[in-house]
């Protein structure tokens, strides 16, 4: 195994829980279609927490874990599609609050791919410029991003971050296989987050929208295609077969998406871990909060193989496998 080692890893919520009868009173929706369609129950909603605010905890956690300094970091990279600001970046803002001096930092987007996108730019850049630490943080607050009127997008989402920090091992790394993906001639079933104002130069003087839009039956179809092939081809590459992978952290959009590619590679649902009853669709922080919680309630142990696996906006997809 070549590359890096994911040494700690953390996550951290906003402390308001809305559930689904809360959102009920809200819009013209119910606990039972949420449950049914989506399999969340709850999503945890910032009220004065921010994308960089969640970030700092989380990587406050990484280095408390790891026992390493904030000036031991070379590099910290944020994946987020909901940041704070366009500049300065959610991870310069977590560096300058660290006081982590030595490390460059910058933002990624590649909305619910970001966590994989992020581990495949990181594991580059350690290797390639022979840097011991990181920290990648998929962070976001979209409860902003969210029209509280539209029923078919506002029970989805929720905030949150999670990240891992890793270490250049070159010697024992755990790095194993990975393939990454971008369709973006589909990009438009899935838009959020138009930014900025028209200028009194624009043609089009009409107001830009935050708000999610999404053809939900596309991003669906998407990610039952898309994400099994994924899969397959990073399996493909290191020579592994499905069973031999001990968990599938996959993004946690919609339960059922999960079930159907669960069936699709003949894997048990044991192996696919979920917490999406918790948190709803926390797009670049949904895997490494899963991965934190699984890793805190060791039911991830050194050694197991894990295939991390992310599809969303852009559109985009991506699988990395490692040994943990
Ligand atoms: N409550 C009650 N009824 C609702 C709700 C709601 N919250 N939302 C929609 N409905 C209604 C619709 O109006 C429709 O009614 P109609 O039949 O009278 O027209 C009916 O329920 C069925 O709606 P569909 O949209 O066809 O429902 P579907 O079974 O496709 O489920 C869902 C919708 C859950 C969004 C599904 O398509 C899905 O999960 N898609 C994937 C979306 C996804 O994962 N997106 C995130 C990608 S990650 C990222 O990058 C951010």
């Amino acid at each position: 195994f070549e590359g890096f080692k994911i040494v700690a890893t953390a996550s951290a919520s906003p402390k308001r829980i809305v559930d689904n009868d809360e959102l009920a009173t809200m819009m013209d929706t119910s606990d039972e279609w949420i449950t049914q369609r989506t399999g969340i129950k709850r999503r945890h909603i910032a009220v004065t927490e921010t994308t960089s605010s969640l970030c700092l905890k989380v990587a406050t956690q990484l280095l408390k874990q790891s026992g390493l300094a904030a000036n031991d970091i070379d590099l910290i990279v944020v994946a987020t599609m909901s940041p704070d600001y366009l500049t300065p970046s959610t991870s310069a803002m977590v560096q300058g609050a660290l006081q982590a001096d030595n490390a460059v930092a910058f933002d990624i987007d590649a909305a619910c791919s970001g966590f994989v996108y992020g581990m495949h730019l990181v594991k580059q850049l350690l290797i390639a410029n022979q840097k011991k630490n990181a920290i990648l943080i998929g962070g976001e607050t979209l409860s902003k991003l969210i029209d509280w009127q539209d029923r078919s997008t506002a029970v989805l989402f929720g905030d949150g971050a999670g990240g891992v920090l890793i270490s250049n091992t070159p010697d024992a790394g755990s790095f194993v296989s990975e393939q990454l993906r971008t369709l973006g001639n589909l990009g438009q079933y899935l838009t959020a987050g138009q930014t900025g104002a028209p200028s009194p130069f624009a043609a089009d003087q009409t107001a830009l929208s935050p708000f999610f839009k999404m053809n939900g039956r596309r991003v669906y179809q998407f990610a039952v295609n898309n994400v099994p092939k994924s899969i397959n081809g990073a399996l493909k590459q290191a020579n592994l077969s499905a069973k031999e992978v001990d968990h599938f952290i996959l993004h946690q959009a919609n339960r059922r998406i999960v079930e159907r590619i669960a069936r699709e590679l003949n894997v048990s649902m044991a192996k696919f871990p979920m917490n999406i009853d918790e948190y709803g669709n926390t797009a670049a922080a949904s895997e490494p909060i899963l991965l934190a919680e699984l890793v805190k309630q060791k039911l991830i142990k050194r050694g197991d193989v894990i295939a991390l696996s992310g599809f969303g906006g852009g559109l985009t997809v991506g699988t990395m496998i490692l040994k943990y």
